[in-house]
């Protein structure tokens, strides 16, 4: 069954900036962890200090990402970023590869050389991502 995402701008996010009412963005998605605070084992201060910001390279240098699948973390979800909005998508369209003129929906294809020699081989970038 399709289920609809609710998608908010950066813009929006960041309305929601107060301990009364406050959201959060980590790794593209919304989190509105005003309840949460309270519960939350690192503390409410520390949410305070991401409200209505992206707290994803905060929250990734102290927690395990898996997390926030987990059950009791689910409902603190609202969302996720609008697709151009999205800073984590942006990374991987611009990761090392389009340094090499690599484009999105493009693959590296080619080999290490050729068997019993040493050295050489080719790669080169063609469309279609590697099957
Ligand atoms: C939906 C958002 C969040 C959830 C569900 C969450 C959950 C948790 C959990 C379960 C822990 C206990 C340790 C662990 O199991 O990793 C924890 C600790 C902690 N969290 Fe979060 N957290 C969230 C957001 C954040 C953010 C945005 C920050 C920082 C800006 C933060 C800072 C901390 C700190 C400092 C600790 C204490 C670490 C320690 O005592 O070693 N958390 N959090």
């Amino acid at each position: 069954m399709a289920t609809t995402t609710t998608t908010y701008t950066v813009a929006e996010v960041s309305a929601h900036n107060t301990t009364t009412d406050l959201w959060t963005i980590i790794s593209d998605s919304v989190y509105n962890v005003t309840e949460f605070q309270k519960r939350h084992p690192g503390g409410a201060k520390i949410l305070e200090t991401v409200a209505g910001k992206d707290a994803t390279k905060k929250f990734r240098s102290i927690h395990n990402p898996n997390i926030l699948g987990a059950e009791q973390f689910k409902d603190l979800k609202i969302g996720e970023l609008k697709d151009e909005e999205k800073p984590e998508k942006e990374k991987k369209k611009f990761g090392l590869g389009s340094l090499f003129g690599k484009k999105e929906g493009q693959g590296w294809r080619g080999w290490c050389g050729k068997r019993g020699e040493k050295g050489g081989g080719q790669w080169e970038l063609r469309d279609g991502e590697r099957s």
